[in-house]
Protein backbone atom coordinates (compact mmCIF):
# COMPACT_ATOMS: atom_id res chain seq x y z
CA UNK A 1 0.00 0.00 0.00
CA UNK A 2 1.54 3.52 -0.94
CA UNK A 3 2.63 5.55 1.34
CA UNK A 4 3.11 9.46 1.67
CA UNK A 5 6.80 10.36 3.10
CA UNK A 6 7.08 14.00 3.97
CA UNK A 7 9.62 16.08 5.13
CA UNK A 8 8.43 18.99 7.28
CA UNK A 9 9.59 22.40 8.56
CA UNK A 10 9.71 24.45 4.57
CA UNK A 11 6.79 26.87 3.68
CA UNK A 12 4.59 26.26 1.01
CA UNK A 13 5.54 28.87 -1.76
CA UNK A 14 4.61 29.12 -5.41
CA UNK A 15 1.35 28.90 -7.71
CA UNK A 16 -0.80 25.76 -8.33
CA UNK A 17 -3.83 24.95 -9.98
CA UNK A 18 -6.69 23.65 -8.61
CA UNK A 19 -8.95 20.98 -10.26
CA UNK A 20 -12.57 20.66 -10.65
CA UNK A 21 -14.88 19.52 -7.71
CA UNK A 22 -14.95 16.13 -6.58
CA UNK A 23 -18.51 16.65 -5.09
CA UNK A 24 -19.71 17.98 -8.37
CA UNK A 25 -18.58 15.76 -10.69
CA UNK A 26 -19.70 12.70 -8.91
CA UNK A 27 -23.79 13.88 -9.17
CA UNK A 28 -22.91 15.32 -12.43
CA UNK A 29 -21.33 12.07 -13.94
CA UNK A 30 -25.38 10.36 -12.59
CA UNK A 31 -26.88 13.14 -14.60
CA UNK A 32 -25.53 11.30 -17.74
CA UNK A 33 -28.62 8.51 -16.57
CA UNK A 34 -31.17 10.74 -17.37
CA UNK A 35 -30.78 11.00 -21.05
CA UNK A 36 -29.85 9.07 -24.39
CA UNK A 37 -27.79 11.84 -26.05
CA UNK A 38 -24.13 12.74 -24.64
CA UNK A 39 -23.08 14.52 -21.56
CA UNK A 40 -19.45 16.37 -22.68
CA UNK A 41 -18.15 16.76 -19.28
CA UNK A 42 -14.59 19.17 -18.45
CA UNK A 43 -12.63 20.06 -15.72
CA UNK A 44 -13.56 16.52 -13.98
CA UNK A 45 -10.53 15.31 -11.76
CA UNK A 46 -8.93 12.49 -11.75
CA UNK A 47 -9.78 10.52 -8.81
CA UNK A 48 -10.35 7.45 -7.72
CA UNK A 49 -14.33 8.51 -6.51
CA UNK A 50 -14.88 9.52 -10.29
CA UNK A 51 -13.46 6.34 -11.46
CA UNK A 52 -15.58 4.45 -9.09
CA UNK A 53 -18.65 5.95 -10.27
CA UNK A 54 -17.84 5.71 -14.11
CA UNK A 55 -17.30 2.08 -13.27
CA UNK A 56 -20.66 1.69 -11.99
CA UNK A 57 -22.25 3.62 -14.32
CA UNK A 58 -20.42 1.62 -17.40
CA UNK A 59 -21.42 -1.43 -15.44
CA UNK A 60 -25.69 -0.06 -15.87
CA UNK A 61 -24.33 -0.14 -19.70
CA UNK A 62 -23.45 3.65 -19.77
CA UNK A 63 -20.87 4.13 -23.11
CA UNK A 64 -17.80 6.28 -21.03
CA UNK A 65 -14.93 8.16 -23.28
CA UNK A 66 -11.72 8.20 -21.98
CA UNK A 67 -10.91 10.57 -19.27
CA UNK A 68 -7.85 13.01 -20.66
CA UNK A 69 -7.20 16.74 -19.22
CA UNK A 70 -10.26 16.81 -17.55
CA UNK A 71 -12.31 15.72 -20.27
CA UNK A 72 -14.72 12.96 -19.83
CA UNK A 73 -18.21 11.75 -22.35
CA UNK A 74 -20.52 9.41 -21.38
CA UNK A 75 -23.89 8.03 -22.75
CA UNK A 76 -26.29 6.29 -21.72
CA UNK A 77 -27.74 5.22 -24.71
CA UNK A 78 -29.55 2.32 -22.98
CA UNK A 79 -29.67 1.83 -19.60
CA UNK A 80 -29.47 -2.60 -19.01
CA UNK A 81 -29.06 -3.00 -15.49
CA UNK A 82 -29.97 0.00 -13.26
CA UNK A 83 -28.42 -1.83 -9.94
CA UNK A 84 -25.59 -0.30 -7.84
CA UNK A 85 -23.98 -3.52 -6.08
CA UNK A 86 -22.76 -3.16 -2.47
CA UNK A 87 -19.10 -3.79 -3.61
CA UNK A 88 -19.46 0.07 -5.07
CA UNK A 89 -21.64 1.47 -2.84
CA UNK A 90 -19.35 0.71 -0.14
CA UNK A 91 -16.57 2.01 -1.18
CA UNK A 92 -17.96 5.08 -2.41
CA UNK A 93 -20.99 6.13 -0.41
CA UNK A 94 -21.76 8.50 -3.42
CA UNK A 95 -23.16 6.04 -5.48
CA UNK A 96 -26.47 6.62 -3.72
CA UNK A 97 -26.66 9.33 -6.20
CA UNK A 98 -27.75 7.00 -8.85
CA UNK A 99 -30.98 6.39 -7.14
CA UNK A 100 -33.01 8.93 -8.07
CA UNK A 101 -32.13 9.54 -12.06
CA UNK A 102 -32.14 5.45 -12.38
CA UNK A 103 -35.49 5.48 -10.90
CA UNK A 104 -36.50 8.87 -12.96
CA UNK A 105 -35.56 7.22 -16.38
CA UNK A 106 -36.06 3.53 -16.09
CA UNK A 107 -38.52 3.13 -13.79
CA UNK A 108 -37.25 1.58 -11.17
CA UNK A 109 -33.47 0.64 -9.55
CA UNK A 110 -32.18 -1.35 -7.14
CA UNK A 111 -29.15 0.20 -5.00
CA UNK A 112 -27.23 -1.25 -1.89
CA UNK A 113 -27.84 0.33 1.58
CA UNK A 114 -24.60 2.32 2.27
CA UNK A 115 -24.10 1.29 5.97
CA UNK A 116 -21.87 3.22 8.14
CA UNK A 117 -18.61 4.42 7.48
CA UNK A 118 -15.16 6.03 9.51
CA UNK A 119 -17.12 9.20 10.14
CA UNK A 120 -19.92 7.94 11.53
CA UNK A 121 -23.64 6.84 10.46
CA UNK A 122 -24.76 7.39 6.71
CA UNK A 123 -28.56 7.18 6.84
CA UNK A 124 -30.61 7.84 3.19
CA UNK A 125 -34.26 7.97 4.95
CA UNK A 126 -34.14 11.36 3.54
CA UNK A 127 -33.82 10.10 0.12
CA UNK A 128 -35.95 7.11 0.35
CA UNK A 129 -39.03 9.81 1.62
CA UNK A 130 -38.71 12.19 -0.79
CA UNK A 131 -38.60 9.65 -3.77
CA UNK A 132 -41.96 8.26 -1.85
CA UNK A 133 -43.43 10.86 -2.05
CA UNK A 134 -42.77 11.13 -5.72
CA UNK A 135 -44.46 8.20 -6.00
CA UNK A 136 -42.45 5.55 -5.25
CA UNK A 137 -42.28 1.85 -4.07
CA UNK A 138 -39.31 1.51 -2.31
CA UNK A 139 -38.70 -2.24 -0.33
CA UNK A 140 -35.42 -2.81 1.71
CA UNK A 141 -34.99 -6.11 1.21
CA UNK A 142 -31.45 -8.21 1.78
CA UNK A 143 -29.72 -4.76 2.39
CA UNK A 144 -30.91 -3.07 -1.16
CA UNK A 145 -33.40 -0.33 -1.94
CA UNK A 146 -35.47 -2.12 -4.58
CA UNK A 147 -37.36 1.09 -6.08
CA UNK A 148 -40.41 1.45 -8.45
CA UNK A 149 -42.46 3.76 -10.12
CA UNK A 150 -44.46 4.07 -13.06
CA UNK A 151 -43.85 7.70 -13.50
CA UNK A 152 -42.72 10.19 -11.16
CA UNK A 153 -44.85 12.55 -9.87
CA UNK A 154 -44.01 16.27 -8.72
CA UNK A 155 -44.27 16.73 -4.45
CA UNK A 156 -44.01 19.23 -1.83
CA UNK A 157 -41.43 17.67 0.16
CA UNK A 158 -39.62 19.19 3.41
CA UNK A 159 -36.66 17.66 4.28
CA UNK A 160 -35.85 17.13 7.91
CA UNK A 161 -32.38 17.46 7.70
CA UNK A 162 -30.08 19.48 4.97
CA UNK A 163 -28.69 16.86 3.30
CA UNK A 164 -26.23 17.25 0.22
CA UNK A 165 -26.28 14.11 -1.83
CA UNK A 166 -30.12 13.68 -0.71
CA UNK A 167 -31.17 17.15 -2.27
CA UNK A 168 -29.17 16.15 -5.47
CA UNK A 169 -30.72 12.66 -5.66
CA UNK A 170 -34.36 13.88 -5.56
CA UNK A 171 -33.32 17.32 -7.94
CA UNK A 172 -32.26 14.53 -10.37
CA UNK A 173 -35.35 12.49 -10.05
CA UNK A 174 -38.29 15.43 -10.30
CA UNK A 175 -36.41 16.75 -13.47
CA UNK A 176 -38.34 13.85 -15.25
CA UNK A 177 -41.34 13.87 -13.33
CA UNK A 178 -44.66 14.68 -14.22
CA UNK A 179 -45.68 18.00 -12.65
CA UNK A 180 -43.97 19.93 -10.30
CA UNK A 181 -41.63 19.64 -7.20
CA UNK A 182 -40.29 22.19 -4.56
CA UNK A 183 -38.07 20.71 -1.62
CA UNK A 184 -37.89 22.62 1.36
CA UNK A 185 -35.35 22.97 3.47
CA UNK A 186 -32.88 21.74 0.38
CA UNK A 187 -28.96 21.38 0.87
CA UNK A 188 -27.54 25.25 -0.37
CA UNK A 189 -24.30 23.71 -1.19
CA UNK A 190 -22.71 25.28 -4.69
CA UNK A 191 -22.17 21.61 -5.61
CA UNK A 192 -26.07 21.45 -5.42
CA UNK A 193 -26.16 24.41 -7.42
CA UNK A 194 -23.58 22.79 -10.36
CA UNK A 195 -25.48 20.14 -10.49
CA UNK A 196 -28.66 22.49 -11.55
CA UNK A 197 -27.00 24.52 -13.87
CA UNK A 198 -25.97 20.90 -15.86
CA UNK A 199 -29.28 20.24 -15.69
CA UNK A 200 -30.40 23.41 -16.70
CA UNK A 201 -27.79 23.00 -19.92
CA UNK A 202 -29.50 19.66 -20.89
CA UNK A 203 -32.80 21.06 -20.89
CA UNK A 204 -34.10 20.62 -17.36
CA UNK A 205 -36.76 23.90 -15.30
CA UNK A 206 -35.23 24.43 -11.81
CA UNK A 207 -35.42 27.37 -9.82
CA UNK A 208 -33.43 27.93 -6.66
CA UNK A 209 -30.58 25.37 -6.61
CA UNK A 210 -28.08 27.19 -3.86
CA UNK A 211 -30.92 28.18 -1.40
CA UNK A 212 -33.40 26.49 0.39
CA UNK A 213 -36.28 26.25 -1.86
CA UNK A 214 -36.01 24.85 -5.24
CA UNK A 215 -38.21 24.07 -7.66
CA UNK A 216 -38.42 21.62 -10.23
CA UNK A 217 -40.61 21.60 -13.38
CA UNK A 218 -40.70 18.02 -14.66
CA UNK A 219 -39.77 17.96 -18.68
CA UNK A 220 -40.71 15.14 -20.68
CA UNK A 221 -36.82 14.25 -21.99
CA UNK A 222 -33.53 15.91 -21.53
CA UNK A 223 -30.75 16.50 -24.66
CA UNK A 224 -27.32 16.06 -24.19
CA UNK A 225 -25.12 19.13 -22.71
CA UNK A 226 -21.27 19.88 -22.60
CA UNK A 227 -20.76 21.11 -18.85
CA UNK A 228 -17.61 22.65 -17.23
CA UNK A 229 -17.53 21.23 -13.48
CA UNK A 230 -17.02 24.19 -11.00
CA UNK A 231 -13.25 24.47 -9.06
CA UNK A 232 -13.11 22.46 -6.08
CA UNK A 233 -13.34 24.52 -3.13
CA UNK A 234 -12.33 21.83 -0.23
CA UNK A 235 -8.86 21.25 -2.42
CA UNK A 236 -9.08 25.09 -2.52
CA UNK A 237 -9.06 25.33 1.44
CA UNK A 238 -6.42 22.52 1.90
CA UNK A 239 -3.70 24.12 -0.21
CA UNK A 240 -4.87 27.56 2.01
CA UNK A 241 -4.37 25.92 5.42
CA UNK A 242 -1.73 24.48 4.33
CA UNK A 243 -0.14 27.48 3.69
CA UNK A 244 -1.19 29.39 6.58
CA UNK A 245 -0.05 26.64 8.68
CA UNK A 246 3.67 26.52 7.00
CA UNK A 247 3.81 30.67 7.31
CA UNK A 248 3.97 30.25 2.91
CA UNK A 249 2.70 32.45 0.62
CA UNK A 250 0.95 30.50 -2.30
CA UNK A 251 -1.74 31.39 -5.19
CA UNK A 252 -4.40 29.55 -6.40
CA UNK A 253 -5.47 29.30 -9.81
CA UNK A 254 -8.33 28.31 -11.19
CA UNK A 255 -10.46 28.74 -7.85
CA UNK A 256 -14.31 29.81 -7.36
CA UNK A 257 -13.43 32.52 -4.26
CA UNK A 258 -17.20 33.02 -3.57
CA UNK A 259 -17.72 29.62 -2.49
CA UNK A 260 -15.10 29.85 0.20
CA UNK A 261 -16.25 32.55 2.13
CA UNK A 262 -16.30 30.62 5.61
CA UNK A 263 -13.08 29.55 4.93
CA UNK A 264 -11.53 32.75 3.98
CA UNK A 265 -12.97 34.66 7.19
CA UNK A 266 -11.27 31.91 9.15
CA UNK A 267 -8.20 32.11 7.55
CA UNK A 268 -8.04 35.90 8.14
CA UNK A 269 -8.34 35.65 11.73
CA UNK A 270 -5.92 33.47 11.78
CA UNK A 271 -3.72 36.53 10.75
CA UNK A 272 -3.33 35.27 7.03
CA UNK A 273 -3.65 38.02 4.35
CA UNK A 274 -5.58 37.27 1.32
CA UNK A 275 -5.87 38.79 -2.33
CA UNK A 276 -8.96 37.67 -4.20
CA UNK A 277 -8.98 37.39 -7.48
CA UNK A 278 -12.35 36.19 -10.09
CA UNK A 279 -10.69 33.39 -9.70
CA UNK A 280 -7.66 32.96 -7.91
CA UNK A 281 -6.68 33.65 -4.23
CA UNK A 282 -3.15 34.33 -3.06
CA UNK A 283 -2.93 33.66 0.51
CA UNK A 284 0.49 35.22 2.43
CA UNK A 285 1.44 34.10 6.31
CA UNK A 286 4.46 34.90 8.10
CA UNK A 287 5.26 32.11 10.82
CA UNK A 288 2.77 30.42 13.51
CA UNK A 289 -0.52 30.99 13.11
CA UNK A 290 -3.07 32.57 15.62
CA UNK A 291 -5.80 29.88 16.96
CA UNK A 292 -9.32 29.39 15.25
CA UNK A 293 -12.46 28.25 16.78
CA UNK A 294 -14.26 26.78 13.87
CA UNK A 295 -18.08 25.33 14.20
CA UNK A 296 -18.92 23.13 11.33
CA UNK A 297 -22.50 23.49 9.73
CA UNK A 298 -24.22 23.14 6.03
CA UNK A 299 -23.25 25.44 3.86
CA UNK A 300 -22.63 28.83 4.13
CA UNK A 301 -21.61 27.61 7.49
CA UNK A 302 -18.39 26.42 8.01
CA UNK A 303 -17.54 22.72 5.90
CA UNK A 304 -17.20 19.56 7.87
CA UNK A 305 -14.86 18.47 4.89
CA UNK A 306 -12.54 21.80 6.21
CA UNK A 307 -12.75 21.02 9.63
CA UNK A 308 -9.65 18.11 9.97
CA UNK A 309 -7.54 20.83 8.05
CA UNK A 310 -7.94 23.94 10.36
CA UNK A 311 -7.64 20.87 13.39
CA UNK A 312 -3.72 20.54 11.87
CA UNK A 313 -3.48 24.40 11.66
CA UNK A 314 -4.76 24.99 15.11
CA UNK A 315 -2.74 22.39 16.79
CA UNK A 316 0.50 24.47 15.77
CA UNK A 317 -0.92 27.56 16.30
CA UNK A 318 -0.62 30.45 19.13
CA UNK A 319 -3.72 30.04 21.55
CA UNK A 320 -5.96 27.22 21.81
CA UNK A 321 -9.39 26.62 19.71
CA UNK A 322 -12.38 25.33 20.10
CA UNK A 323 -13.48 22.60 17.89
CA UNK A 324 -17.47 21.91 17.24
CA UNK A 325 -18.57 19.33 14.85
CA UNK A 326 -22.47 19.02 14.18
CA UNK A 327 -22.24 17.51 10.73
CA UNK A 328 -20.96 13.47 11.71
CA UNK A 329 -20.74 11.87 14.83
CA UNK A 330 -17.37 10.56 14.58
CA UNK A 331 -15.07 12.68 12.76
CA UNK A 332 -12.53 13.62 14.67
CA UNK A 333 -10.54 10.12 14.31
CA UNK A 334 -7.23 12.34 12.69
CA UNK A 335 -7.00 14.36 16.55
CA UNK A 336 -5.50 10.81 17.76
CA UNK A 337 -3.40 10.49 14.61
CA UNK A 338 -2.37 14.17 15.21
CA UNK A 339 -1.33 13.74 18.96
CA UNK A 340 1.44 11.08 17.85
CA UNK A 341 2.76 13.83 16.25
CA UNK A 342 2.85 15.94 19.35
CA UNK A 343 -0.35 18.32 18.75
CA UNK A 344 -2.12 19.16 22.68
CA UNK A 345 -5.98 18.14 21.76
CA UNK A 346 -8.46 16.52 23.95
CA UNK A 347 -11.89 15.55 22.81
CA UNK A 348 -15.19 15.74 24.64
CA UNK A 349 -18.08 14.16 22.50
CA UNK A 350 -18.47 16.78 19.61
CA UNK A 351 -16.08 19.28 21.04
CA UNK A 352 -12.42 19.34 20.55
CA UNK A 353 -9.84 21.69 22.43
CA UNK A 354 -6.95 22.60 20.75
CA UNK A 355 -3.90 23.87 22.24
CA UNK A 356 -1.24 25.33 20.06
CA UNK A 357 2.49 23.69 20.25
CA UNK A 358 5.34 25.29 19.09
CA UNK A 359 6.61 22.32 16.97
CA UNK A 360 5.14 19.10 15.91
CA UNK A 361 7.52 16.13 15.42
CA UNK A 362 7.02 13.63 12.55
CA UNK A 363 6.27 10.18 13.10
CA UNK A 364 4.31 7.38 11.97
CA UNK A 365 0.67 7.88 11.17
CA UNK A 366 -2.36 6.31 9.81
CA UNK A 367 -5.11 8.20 7.19
CA UNK A 368 -8.45 7.14 8.29
CA UNK A 369 -10.68 9.14 5.83
CA UNK A 370 -10.39 11.58 2.97
CA UNK A 371 -10.46 14.80 5.09
CA UNK A 372 -8.66 13.13 7.91
CA UNK A 373 -5.68 12.44 6.03
CA UNK A 374 -5.67 15.92 4.42
CA UNK A 375 -4.52 16.85 7.97
CA UNK A 376 -1.72 14.78 8.43
CA UNK A 377 -0.36 15.63 5.62
CA UNK A 378 -0.43 19.69 6.73
CA UNK A 379 0.41 18.51 10.36
CA UNK A 380 3.62 16.17 8.27
CA UNK A 381 4.32 19.67 6.62
CA UNK A 382 4.57 21.68 9.75
CA UNK A 383 6.51 18.60 11.64
CA UNK A 384 10.59 18.71 12.50
CA UNK A 385 11.52 15.64 10.76
CA UNK A 386 9.96 12.86 8.98
CA UNK A 387 6.37 11.81 8.70
CA UNK A 388 5.06 8.85 6.71
CA UNK A 389 1.38 8.88 5.91
CA UNK A 390 -0.25 5.04 5.90
CA UNK A 391 -3.07 4.21 3.83
CA UNK A 392 -3.39 6.97 1.47
CA UNK A 393 -6.02 5.79 -0.90
CA UNK A 394 -8.13 7.70 1.11
CA UNK A 395 -6.39 10.78 -0.16
CA UNK A 396 -6.69 9.68 -3.83
CA UNK A 397 -10.09 9.88 -3.82
CA UNK A 398 -10.77 13.19 -3.37
CA UNK A 399 -6.83 15.13 -4.25
CA UNK A 400 -5.72 15.17 -7.97
CA UNK A 401 -1.92 14.88 -8.22
CA UNK A 402 -2.04 16.00 -4.46
CA UNK A 403 1.99 15.45 -3.90
CA UNK A 404 2.84 16.73 -7.42
CA UNK A 405 0.94 19.80 -6.32
CA UNK A 406 2.58 20.09 -3.19
CA UNK A 407 5.93 19.60 -4.60
CA UNK A 408 5.42 22.48 -7.10
CA UNK A 409 5.24 24.54 -3.73
CA UNK A 410 8.51 23.38 -2.81
CA UNK A 411 7.23 21.00 -0.07
CA UNK A 412 9.17 17.41 0.40
CA UNK A 413 7.14 14.57 -0.57
CA UNK A 414 7.53 11.67 -2.19
CA UNK A 415 5.19 8.79 -2.71
CA UNK A 416 6.40 5.31 -1.50
CA UNK A 417 5.54 1.92 -1.70
C1 LIG B 1 -21.89 15.27 1.29
C2 LIG B 1 -20.50 15.32 0.76
C3 LIG B 1 -19.49 15.14 1.90
C4 LIG B 1 -19.77 16.14 3.02
C5 LIG B 1 -21.22 16.11 3.44
C6 LIG B 1 -21.60 17.20 4.42
C7 LIG B 1 -20.74 14.49 -1.49
C8 LIG B 1 -20.49 13.40 -2.45
N1 LIG B 1 -20.33 14.28 -0.23
O1 LIG B 1 -22.10 13.97 1.83
O2 LIG B 1 -18.18 15.35 1.37
O3 LIG B 1 -18.97 15.84 4.14
O4 LIG B 1 -22.08 16.26 2.29
O5 LIG B 1 -21.30 18.44 3.89
O6 LIG B 1 -21.27 15.52 -1.84
N2 LIG B 1 -28.47 12.38 6.99
C9 LIG B 1 -29.58 11.74 7.50
N3 LIG B 1 -30.47 11.18 6.61
C10 LIG B 1 -30.30 11.24 5.26
C11 LIG B 1 -29.17 11.90 4.76
C12 LIG B 1 -28.26 12.47 5.64
O7 LIG B 1 -29.76 11.65 8.70
O8 LIG B 1 -31.15 10.73 4.52
C13 LIG B 1 -27.49 13.02 7.92
C14 LIG B 1 -26.08 12.43 7.83
O9 LIG B 1 -25.95 11.31 8.66
C15 LIG B 1 -25.24 13.59 8.29
C16 LIG B 1 -25.99 14.82 7.75
O10 LIG B 1 -27.32 14.36 7.50
O11 LIG B 1 -25.22 13.64 9.70
C17 LIG B 1 -25.43 15.43 6.51
O12 LIG B 1 -25.19 14.42 5.55
P1 LIG B 1 -25.27 14.67 3.99
O13 LIG B 1 -25.35 16.12 3.68
O14 LIG B 1 -26.32 13.79 3.42
O15 LIG B 1 -23.86 14.13 3.52
P2 LIG B 1 -23.58 13.46 2.12
O16 LIG B 1 -24.51 14.04 1.12
O17 LIG B 1 -23.49 11.99 2.26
Amino acid sequence: MDKLRITGGRPLEGKVRVSGAKNAALPILCATLLTDAPLELSNVPALMDVRTMTRLLADMGVEVGAHRDGRLELRARAIANPLAPYERVKTMRASVLVLGPLLARCGQASVSLPGGCAIGARPVDQHVKGLQAMGAKIEIEHGYMNASARRLRGAHIVMDLVTVTGTENLMMAAVLADGVTVLENAAREPEVADLARCLCAMGARIEGAGSAVVRIEGVRSLAGAAYRVMPDRIETGTFLAAAAATGGRVKLLGVAPATLDATLEKLREAGARLALGADSIEIEADGRPQSVSVRTAPYPGFATDMQAQFMALDAVARGAAVITETIFENRFMHALELQRLGADISIQGNTAVVKGVERLQGARVMATDLRASASLVIAGLVARGETLVERIYHLDRGYESLEAKLAALGARVERVN
